[in-house]
């Protein structure tokens, strides 16, 4: 990717990543023989290092990647260890059989939280991950499929102020934002690389509820891609502006109560585990 998209683990994505682990958990095979699993688009790697890690049995290792080089070397200047390493990878690559991550194949499992929506192209993103898991492999993944969200990027992209840092926004707007099934050309994708579905639900109206409405400020600015793109003294306002359009267009809500106020982040997305079939024979 040509630019950097901010990359950092937010509470959005970690409240909701955290249920449907423990929602999937138990449906995932532990007696693979390949010990090692690749996480898609880790951004800071917060999660693979807090949340990942110490739910994987203890003889496996997790290589952490991401598209953005920065993101990569700040995680792995935070977390490199013994059972967690980091490299760069484009999941949307065209030859991944070019890549450091395919020297390291094949992974038993794969996870991907909150990053496949910023890859247009997601046929060749689960090709590549079909390519990539061993036969018997399993992966998990977590993504937006709709979001206001990706509404406010556009009315941002149309304001003189910031159009000159959003030309390409479309590209960072999830693929199935217009789809009224996107689970169906979801489960559409698997059949034609490949992958077996076991489990495939499109959850609607997911609230990320915080009480500090910095929290919520902080996950908008956690899942921007454009900020990379402007001059450091411009992002206050940039993120002020998102803001303020994401209350007018009801991506974010407050709502008074008698104890205080809560505010509240909507957007639906593809909650899928899906398996790589054995070899016949
Ligand atoms: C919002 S962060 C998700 C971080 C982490 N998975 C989590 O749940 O906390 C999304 C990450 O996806 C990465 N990303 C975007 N496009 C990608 C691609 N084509 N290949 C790999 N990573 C990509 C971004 O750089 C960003 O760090």
């Amino acid at each position: 990717m040509g630019m950097e998209p901010r990359a950092t683990s937010s509470g959005l994505q970690r409240q909701f990543v955290s249920l449907v682990l423990r929602e999937l958990w138990q449906a995932l095979d532990w007696k693979c023989e390949d010990r090692m699993a690749l996480d898609v688009g880790c951004g800071s790697g917060d999660f693979s290092a807090c949340d990942l890690l110490s739910r994987l049995p203890e003889d496996m290792v997790i290589l952490a990647t991401d598209s953005c080089p920065s993101a990569v070397s700040r995680a792995a200047d935070k977390y490199d260890g013994t059972r967690l390493c980091f490299l760069e990878l484009d999941i949307g690559a065209a030859h991944i059989e070019d890549t450091g991550v395919w020297r390291l194949a094949p992974f038993s499992k794969i996870f991907s939280f909150f990053s496949l929506h910023w890859v247009q192209n997601q046929r060749v993103a689960f090709q590549n991950i079909n390519k990539l898991l061993s036969p018997g492999g399993e992966a998990v993944f977590i993504i937006i499929s709709h979001s206001r969200l990706f509404t406010m990027y556009e009315s941002m992209a149309k304001s003189p102020r910031w159009s000159t840092y959003m030309e390409e926004y479309l590209k960072y707007v999830t693929p199935y934002q217009e789809l009224n099934n996107p689970e169906h050309q979801f489960t559409m994708y698997m059949k034609e690389v490949g992958l077996s579905v076991k489990t495939c639900r499109n959850q609607r109206d997911i609230n990320y509820v915080s009480t500090d409405e910095q929290n919520i400020i902080d996950t908008v600015r956690s899942i921007n891609p454009f900020m990379g793109r402007m001059p450091k003294e411009l992002r206050e306002s940039f993120i002020r502006d998102c803001v303020r359009e994401a209350y007018r267009n009801g991506t974010l809500r407050c709502r008074r109560l008698p104890g205080g106020s809560s505010y509240c982040f909507r957007y639906d997305a593809l909650v899928a585990h899906v398996v790589k079939p054995w070899l016949e024979g």
